[in-house]
């Protein structure tokens, strides 16, 4: 296989004109992006976008709590107003469904739609109901994700995903929701990053709740996947048409040499990354070497957990930003190492298209029951500005079609992938980093709220014209 997704793009700099821009961006004739049955949409979370923090019955949840500490989020940046989203919900539609994008990845805040003592709260409950309904009046495929980071403060303070307890709620809240929006969700996902969820907020304390102790998070990940395994025959009995899955973050760690030292740490960076939460799902174990990494931190596991946690899953989505260059610490583990010279982006991280393609490839071999997969979340963050009513944001279109052209790569390679949401439609609340990082395919001006559609975003739309009109 030609080693090679980021060659095509290398050259592009910013002085590069508009024109031959949009003439590069279209994916090569023989490309499998051409496909009409492969998705291509954007994807949001509703901490993120929809602000009204304090509407309709919403309750806190531990990002409110946390956003509110200072020093946690730069420039001491909340989700209280975000893209204000809950008011401008249907010209975002209309924006979405303008820019011909085929599927929505959206998520529900859980402390909007439930009381603190588990009865549904109906005005929450009715603006995902109104949104849903409108996303699948214009044809636009959804895909809802059930928990994105907002977990309601109420169960933080009973321990948040330390608690066994909060698995069982968890699946109480996908009962009603699926109750309550079947027939308008197209694919389910129960959770976002549970990677994200167990280890920056319970193991090194940079998310919310902002705990930080190894142990903490392997028992929090556990909890998340049973949360996960006891949420999906409850989707399925009350939705059975809709797909149910799950979304995972996924990390490429390669080795600073060739030494045996520096190749485990490698392969200990990908167990901690990505078999930590593969494994239990498509393999019913955790990765002993996960063990090795942090030593005497296994979770409590209960008699039939691994079992209700690997349930069969219709499909998987894989979140991908970059890759980290790892060398042994010495110890047990592995410790960043940074390459020089090469390309990053406004996070630092480092543009590795290559890396997609690969773990794709790797997990086809690694795990034989491999589902289907939709790429649900990729993307960059860039400074960008608007200059005379437009964005020219010249790297991420050149991130965009690298990176999907390593999907092209892996579904030639054999990978059923079967779509690919942008991340994200448009710029947001950026977890710790506030407002400061902007990874929309469309500007946001938080001082008026004005939305403006990035070059990126016309190209895309300029693609999936040409794909629709094609015989
Ligand atoms: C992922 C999150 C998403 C967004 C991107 C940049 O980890 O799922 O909400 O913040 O990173």
């Amino acid at each position: 296989m030609a080693n090679d997704a980021s060659a095509v793009f290398d050259t592009l700099s910013p002085a590069v004109s508009r024109g031959s821009l949009a003439d590069s961006f279209t994916p090569p004739a023989d490309s499998t992006l051409w496909r009409k049955n492969f998705l291509l949409g954007a994807a949001t979370a509703s901490y993120q976008i929809e602000g009204a923090v304090n509407e309709d019955g919403r309750l806190p949840s531990i990002w409110d709590t946390f956003s509110a500490i200072p020093g946690k989020v730069l420039a001491g940046d909340t989700g209280a107003v975000a893209c204000d989203h809950y008011h401008r919900w249907e010209a975002d539609v209309e924006m979405l469904a303008s820019l011909g994008l085929e599927g929505y990845r959206l998520s529900i805040a859980w402390p909007r739609v439930m009381d603190a003592a588990g009865a549904p709260n109906r005005k929450g409950l009715d603006f995902y109901k109104r949104l849903l309904n409108r996303l699948k009046e214009k044809g636009i495929t959804t895909f809802v994700t059930l928990y994105h980071w907002d977990l309601p403060q109420h169960l933080e303070d009973r321990g948040g995903w330390l608690n066994r307890d909060t698995a069982y709620r968890f699946a109480d809240y996908a009962d009603l929701m699926s109750r309550e929006l079947a027939g308008t969700v197209d694919a389910w996902a129960t959770l976002n990053e549970p990677w994200c969820s167990a280890y920056l907020g319970y193991g090194n304390g940079h998310h919310a709740p902002g705990l930080a102790n190894d142990r903490f998070a392997t028992q929090a990940m556990h909890h998340l996947l049973l949360a996960h395994g006891l949420a999906v025959p409850v989707l399925r009995a009350n939705d059975p048409a809709s797909q149910k899955g799950i979304v995972a973050n996924i990390g490429r760690g390669t080795p600073n040499s060739d030494s045996a030292a520096d190749q485990r740490a490698a392969h200990l960076f990908e167990v901690q990354h990505n078999a930590w939460i593969l494994d239990p799902l498509l393999k019913g174990s955790y990765p002993q070497d996960l063990f090795e990494l942090w030593p005497g931190t296994e979770p409590l596991v209960l008699d039939g957990d691994m079992q209700t946690i690997s349930a069969p899953l219709d499909f998987l989505g894989i979140n991908y930003y970059f890759r980290t260059n790892v060398a042994s610490d010495g110890a047990h583990g592995f410790r960043d190492v940074p390459l020089e010279g090469v390309e990053r982006t406004q996070m630092g991280w480092e543009v590795y298209p290559d890396g997609l393609r690969d773990l794709l490839t790797g997990f086809k071999k690694t795990y034989r029951n491999l589902p289907p997969i939709y790429i649900t979340e990729n993307g960059m963050a860039s400074d960008d500005q608007v200059t005379d009513g437009h964005v020219e944001d010249t790297q991420r279109i050149s991130f965009l079609k690298r990176h999907l052209a390593a999907v092209d790569q892996a579904i030639k390679a054999g990978v059923d992938i079967r779509g690919y949401f942008l991340w994200s439609l448009m710029d947001n609340f950026e977890w710790a980093f506030g407002y400061e990082r902007r990874f929309g395919v469309v500007h946001v001006d938080y001082s008026t709220q004005k939305r403006t559609i990035k070059r990126s975003a016309e190209l895309v739309e300029k693609f999936l014209k040409e794909r629709k009109a094609r015989a």
